[in-house]
């Protein structure tokens, strides 16, 4: 028996669609985990796509090493770089290790010092022949614990989670000074993304890419599903109409899926743990084309509603 969501795409519906990216294609990948060997070794087979841009949709590692292990991997092979920080890379561990908005900060200098955009960058136009402006807006906006059900109050969300699941290992490593919570923290972003978004020319499209599902329906974990508190804010639900999306690309649950919501594919782009992907797959067969074709219609043909 299935379980997926009425509007789940197992079939990563997009790629059947063509690409109006005559000029340079869109990737994205996340989730990458590099400290597990088996996907060092599946990434260093991603062959050059010299013309395209990569989206790293956050959760390459836990350690700046990590971090640039994977940029220096990928750099040569792809035009353009995009990161966003999952909640992996926030992590700290050791005494002394840069903690929360510390460690931010220093994967931030990481990529910039290679020229790879982070969220702290203004957004780019990404080149398309097509007359509408899209540009690729990276974003960090964390989780405040918000995609819980409505009888369950914030002070009581991580006692529900675990009285049927486990402990998320974030409360233990991913600090969130200087801000007084990880639900401050998350709300700083949200307000800071909100402003930048909304201060965009209103024919100005977008691709909107966040480690973190925007949506609390795409925080979807069969197996863990009240582990959905650690995985997004209540207030991105609509961001996808208010900030007129061509795509949303996320990661962090490692369901990798294309998902419709209101004409915009939703795209999973998770690689995830050794056992999670089929290791007789190749490399580049994991890398998500993001299509940004015009869209007047689902990829069944239904004609979208606004
Ligand atoms: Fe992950
Ligand atoms: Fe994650």
């Amino acid at each position: 028996m299935k379980h997926w969501p009425e509007n789940f795409r197992e079939d990563f519906a997009a790629k059947r669609l063509r690409s109006d990216n005559a000029m340079a294609r869109l990737f994205a990948l996340s989730d990458l985990h590099v400290s597990h060997a088996a996907n060092r070794a599946l990434l260093e087979g991603i062959t050059p796509h010299t013309d395209d841009w990569l989206i790293l949709g956050g959760d390459l590692g836990e350690t700046p090493d990590h971090l640039r292990w994977v940029l220096d991997q990928m750099a040569p092979k792809f035009s353009r770089l995009l990161w966003v920080p999952g909640n992996h890379e926030l992590w700290s561990m050791g005494e002394g290790a840069p903690r929360g908005q510390a460690k931010y900060e220093l994967m931030v200098s990481i990529c910039s010092e290679r020229g790879v955009l982070t969220p702290e960058d203004p957004y780019e136009l990404f080149p398309t022949p097509t007359p509408t402006s899209t540009v690729i807006a990276p974003l960090f906006l964390l989780y405040d614990y918000s995609f819980r059900p409505a009888d369950v109050e914030r002070e009581r969300a991580i006692a529900w989670a675990t009285e049927d699941g486990p402990m998320c290992a974030d409360e233990t490593y991913l600090y969130f000074e200087p801000h007084a919570s990880r639900d401050a923290w998350c709300r700083a972003r949200c307000d800071d993304a909100e402003a930048r978004l909304s201060a965009l020319p209103e024919d100005t499209r977008t691709v909107l890419v966040n480690h973190f599902p925007l949506r609390a329906e795409h925080a979807y974990l069969p197996l863990l599903p009240r582990f959905s508190i650690w995985c997004g804010t209540s207030r991105t639900e609509d961001w996808h109409l208010r900030f007129r999306a061509r795509a949303v690309v996320f990661g962090h649950c490692h369901m990798r899926s294309t998902r419709w919501r209101d004409g915009v594919p939703f795209e999973e782009v998770s690689l995830g743990y050794p056992k999670q992907w089929n290791q007789t797959r190749t490399a580049d067969s994991f890398l998500r084309e993001i299509i940004l074709g015009p869209r007047d219609r689902e990829p069944d043909g239904t004609a979208i509603r606004r």
